[in-house]
């Protein structure tokens, strides 16, 4: 395998100087709308209200595994009743048989269908897929953030079960998975402009995310917040916490997101395409954030990127999510080096590469995500597998396949014969990356 770019990411360090100097000066914030509206967003803070299903009994379903992941073919429950297995979580973080069905007029839209996965603390896990493929209504699922009739839409069906530290959160009642929220569970948000509030400067933000959690004084709040922006790397935090985020720069913004997900040192920490929309050399600053965070304060981090590259310079594993469910999963070193499954393959061919000719490259997955109303038959992924041929007597278009141990440890949901996959990789893929 040669060097891929993002491997050069690793050696890169921050130069604070660029984004200093792409931020005006701090402004002195308005002391009245401060004040006015402190109470109000640290009710909006406290507030979103959650669709988590009725509490249950435990009527087993026996779909915890010693894998980390298992069948997600399986159909699981009906739509809004989850239903507890009695299998004991052995992991921080145990996502089981996880599904999230939104009806809209015009069908039941099946964001996530059947997703299970394990993390434990002090790890990453890498979520991979295209734009649409689940990821970010997953994690907003493990968030309890599925807003009940949220702009007048109707509320998901959810279903399956998510242990955090022991306590299953789609069953839980709201107010304590809302207790969790901010403390236990932090998330940095794909879009910051839209995670801040524009009328609240950044460091009042972050000091009410931290007295939601916290009896202390707007003092001893303000101080964590300064602590806080100068971990993540804010020059002058003394000052710059008096500024709104329309004053800060991009990168200042998700590094501000950043420290207002970990002012509570939560165990479980959700980046959401922390690097989307900035430029490549503060992207690698922020995610050598993200690890050296994640070190100091040994979370559990799941990272989501569409990027294959960067979640395997950042994970422990990795999650391929195609059309709301894992089509493969495994360490980073087996799912990045000998990917087994044809649209793993197909990302390895997205990646931007500078020293390959075009006809030697790996040719990127074409076509466009499969309807998650109206999923094909059989693979979800045969529209557009070149191989989707190989296996014999159709059966790729008429019978989805299951995800399967291929490797120890490594998992794939293909109905390729080993013997196919080793020689087209082999072949056609190894002799490209
Ligand atoms: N409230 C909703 N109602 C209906 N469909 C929804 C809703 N929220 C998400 N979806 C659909 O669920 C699918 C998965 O969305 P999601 O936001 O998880 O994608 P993603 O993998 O995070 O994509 P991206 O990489 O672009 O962020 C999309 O097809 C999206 O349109
Ligand atoms: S099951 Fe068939 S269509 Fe699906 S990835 Fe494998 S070869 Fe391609
Ligand atoms: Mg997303």
């Amino acid at each position: 395998m040669t060097d891929h770019e993002h491997k050069s990411r690793k050696s890169r360090k921050t130069p604070e100087a660029a984004e200093a100097a792409a931020a005006p000066a701090s402004a002195t914030s308005p002391a009245s709308p401060e004040d006015e509206k402190a109470e109000a967003l640290r009710t909006e803070v406290t507030k979103a209200d959650t669709s988590l299903t009725k509490p249950v009994d435990g009527a087993a379903t026996g779909t915890a595994t010693d894998a980390a992941v298992s069948d997600l073919t399986s159909s699981g429950t009906a739509p809004g009743e989850p239903v507890l297995s009695k299998e004991p979580p052995t992991a921080f973080l145990e996502v089981r048989d996880l599904r999230v069905h939104f009806p809209t007029q015009d069908g039941l839209v099946k964001s996530v269908d059947g997703l299970s996965f394990t993390l434990e603390k002090g790890k990453t896990l890498g979520i991979v897929g295209e734009s649409g493929s689940g990821k970010s209504v997953t994690s907003l699922g493990i968030m309890g953030l599925h807003t009940v009739g949220q702009y007048g839409r109707q509320r998901p069906h959810l279903s399956g079960e998510i242990w955090l530290n022991g306590q299953e959160l789609l069953s839980a009642d709201p107010d304590s998975v809302r207790k969790l929220r901010g403390r236990e569970i932090s998330m940095i948000f794909q879009d910051p402009l839209s995670a801040l509030h524009p009328f609240f400067t950044v460091g009042h933000q972050i000091v009410e995310a931290y007295r939601v959690h916290h009896t202390v004084d707007k003092k001893t709040a303000r101080k964590r917040a300064v602590e806080l922006l100068d971990r993540v790397g804010i020059p002058e935090p003394g000052k710059r916490v008096d500024s709104y985020p329309h004053e800060f720069s991009g990168g200042m913004r998700q590094r501000a997101m950043i420290a207002m997900a970990l002012v509570n040192n939560p165990e479980l920490l959700i980046a959401d395409e922390p690097t989307t929309a900035l430029d490549v050399t503060v992207q690698a600053q922020i995610l050598d954030l993200i690890r050296d965070l994640q070190k100091e304060f040994g979370s559990a981090v799941i990272i989501i990127t569409h990027d294959l590259g960067v979640v395997a310079e950042l994970s422990d594993d990795i999650l391929v999510m195609y059309g709301g469910r894992c089509v493969e999963y495994g360490a980073a070193e087996q799912v990045f080096y000998e990917p087994q499954h044809p649209y793993t393959w197909g990302l390895l061919g997205s990646m931007p590469r500078i020293d390959r000719d075009r006809a030697d490259r790996l040719i990127p997955v074409k076509g466009s995500p499969p309807s998650l109303i109206n999923v094909p038959d059989g693979c979800a992924f045969n529209p557009r597998c070149p191989y989707a041929d190989v296996p014999k007597g159709g059966i790729t278009r008429t019978t989805r396949p299951e995800l399967s141990e291929v490797r120890p440890g490594h998992l794939s949901a293909c109905h390729m014969a080993q013997e196919d996959r080793e020689r087209i990789w082999n072949e056609e893929i190894a002799p490209k990356l």
